[in-house]
């Protein structure tokens, strides 16, 4: 795939560099253009301004939050797979409060002739360098929604080239839902002082042979 990395900060550049180094063609773009020049070099690809980086990749990770897609690049948003991974800010003293919008949405709205899938928003970038083999060996799980089933088929294999298990979880109005999951990790992992040992699993358990479920008002 072609995929541009919009900021080059601490996930961007990090996702960037795993998936040139599983075979895809890997542009970066920053605010500082000799910050994607470095990022590059080091992972032995392209990069360029924002402008032209949307234009030449198919795929763009939307790893610069807060920031309008148009106030980047003011057009060629048509057409593209936007892999949205970011989180709110973290609040003061991790004080969560309920929200009734998540960014992705935000995001989508934004960009209307583009699919926005929401993932990579809920590992701690350094889970990352621990590398693919390692956490194929984990089973570390991932999670993603959006509302193209081909736009989300890319973004799965991008989740299998860098080890992790992915689970579609619907369209992408559940992505309150992958952003609050993130934040619950962030607490364990930022405040708590679990680091990286707390990675929740979805376990499936088998019935019991002998129950029936009844039908329930809930
Ligand atoms: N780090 C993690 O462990 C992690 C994990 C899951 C999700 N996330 C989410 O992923 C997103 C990126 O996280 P990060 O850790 O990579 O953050 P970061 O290291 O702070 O990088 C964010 C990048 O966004 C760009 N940016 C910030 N403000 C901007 C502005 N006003 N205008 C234009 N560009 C701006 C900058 O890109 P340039 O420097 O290239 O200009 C900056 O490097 C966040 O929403 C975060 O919540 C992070």
């Amino acid at each position: 795939m072609n995929i541009g990395i919009l900021g080059c900060g601490n996930l961007g550049g990090t996702l960037g560099k795993f998936w040139a180094e599983a075979g895809h063609e890997v542009l970066f773009a920053s605010g500082q253009a000799e910050k994607a020049a470095r990022l590059a070099a080091e992972c032995q690809c392209g990069h360029g301004s924002y402008a032209e980086v949307v234009e030449q990749c198919s795929v763009l990770l939307y790893s610069v939050r807060g920031v309008e897609p148009q106030s980047l690049c003011p057009k060629g948003w048509s057409g593209k797979t936007v892999i949205d991974c970011n989180q709110p800010d973290l609040p003061l003293g991790f004080d969560f409060k309920p929200r009734d919008y998540s960014l992705a949405e935000q995001l989508a709205a934004a960009l209307p002739l583009c699919q926005v899938v929401k993932a990579f928003c809920l590992h701690p970038v350094e889970l990352y360098h621990h590398g693919a083999d390692t956490l194929r060996s984990w089973g570390v799980q991932t999670f993603f929604c959006g509302d193209s089933p081909d736009d989300k088929a890319k973004v799965r294999q991008l989740a299998v080239d860098l080890g992790l298990l992915p689970f579609d979880c619907g369209p992408l109005s559940r992505a309150y839902l992958l952003e609050a999951q993130a934040d619950f990790w962030r607490l364990f992992q930022l405040h708590q002082g679990q680091q990286l040992v707390s990675q929740f699993q979805l376990v499936g358990y088998p019935e019991p042979p002998h129950f029936t479920r009844r039908p329930s008002r809930l």
